[in-house]
């Protein structure tokens, strides 16, 4: 050490590489503390760390609703509460078969003991309707929820629309509402009062704001006809057939108020082309229309494939894309997650192109 360097410590006390600086060692914890635990919270929001909503449950009791509609009423298999739910909520349901299916939440959201949904049997359906009818008491499933794709927003008036079996979101709304004490009215339709479900229930909550409309009485109603139901700048909730959203939202155009809407079937095809999947360990190349999706096209040659809301915001029909251009048409999977894969309940591909399925 120079004997100016000796000088100059005595007048600036720094010390030398020998030596601890205790001020500049808790600097460098401090800040190297604060970039370690960026980094890790980088980390963390990118892995979130996966949480089980899987549910065991026994069926407690399964009860006819009306024609063709049976509802099912569940307890946690350990007899603990389930969680909370919100109206408008759906769960996932685990059949035997290994079919996967979602279906309302249509009981009492106060009641953290019991789950309820109810179920429309299709003949004419893929099958999981008609396994959920043969299903009795006592029987042991997986359920996996809440999920809520149809909010329930704060309004001081409704107009709610249940078409059938539509009815099993709206029920836990109007029930709501009418707790609420809010300004409500129910258009109930269907093609007659033995095929809607719960309608002594409903029609109980107050006959003066409940207007059932069947058709084998009142005819098919019209969009405008329901509509007038609605009070002034109403959020108007509705669930049912496709053809009767598309005529309502269509009617409600720029009125004021807010329109909801949740659909149980498949979103209808937009603008689509037609192309071609391959599936590669099969060796199938299939085509798939324009005017059809690509799940209902693969439905024929894989009868197991997995699926649920065919509205691609569930997930359940994600497949590995091996090579191909690929038009995502879903609101579910990350830009990360479309590199190697496709929903194919809505997403397709250009015109003429063939994408290669791992299946
Ligand atoms: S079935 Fe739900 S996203 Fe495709």
């Amino acid at each position: 050490m120079s004997r100016l360097g000796d000088e100059a410590r005595k007048v600036f006390p720094l010390k030398g590489r020998f030596e601890t600086d205790f001020m500049f060692v808790t600097l460098g914890v401090i800040i190297g503390g604060t970039i370690a635990a960026n980094a890790g919270y980088r980390v963390m929001r990118k892995r979130p760390k996966p949480v089980n909503r899987d549910i065991d449950v026994v069926l407690e009791s399964v009860n006819r609703e009306c024609d063709d509609v049976v509802s099912l009423t569940f307890v946690r298999a350990d007899g603990s509460d389930f969680p909370e739910w919100q109206a408008g909520a759906h769960a996932d349901v685990f059949l035997p078969s290994g079919r996967q299916r979602q279906y309302s939440l249509c009981g009492d959201v106060n009641d953290r003991k019991h789950w309820q949904i109810a179920v429309r049997r299709l003949a004419d359906g893929d099958g999981g309707s008609r396994e959920i009818h043969r299903l009795r008491s006592g029987a042991q499933l997986k359920l996996r929820g809440p999920r809520n794709a149809f909010p329930f927003i704060v309004s001081d008036k409704y107009l709610f629309v249940a078409g059938g079996i539509g009815v099993t979101p709206i029920l836990p709304m109007v029930r709501e509402a009418a707790a609420r004490g809010v300004d409500w009215q129910f258009v109930y339709a269907g093609r007659s009062r033995a095929a809607l479900p719960f309608l002594d229930e409903i029609a109980a909550l107050d006959p003066e704001r409940v207007h059932i409309l069947t058709d084998d009485v009142n005819g098919v109603p019209a969009a405008a006809d329901i509509l007038a139901y609605a009070p002034e700048g109403a959020a108007v909730y509705c669930c049912g057939p496709v053809p009767q959203i598309t005529a309502l939202r269509r009617e409600f155009g720029e009125r004021p108020g807010t329109f909801h809407f949740e659909r149980f079937s498949a979103l209808p095809v937009v603008d689509g082309k037609e192309f071609e999947i391959e599936l590669v360990r099969s060796g199938k190349t299939l085509k798939v229309p324009a005017d059809r999706t690509a799940l209902a096209v693969l439905k024929e040659s894989v009868p197991n494939v997995s699926y649920s809301c065919q509205q691609g915001f569930c997930g359940v029909c994600v497949q590995k894309v091996v090579e191909g251009p690929v038009d995502h048409r879903d609101r579910t999977l990350t830009a990360e997650q479309r590199e190697e894969s496709m929903l194919v309940c809505v997403s397709r591909a250009p015109e003429g192109a063939c994408v290669k399925l791992d299946l």
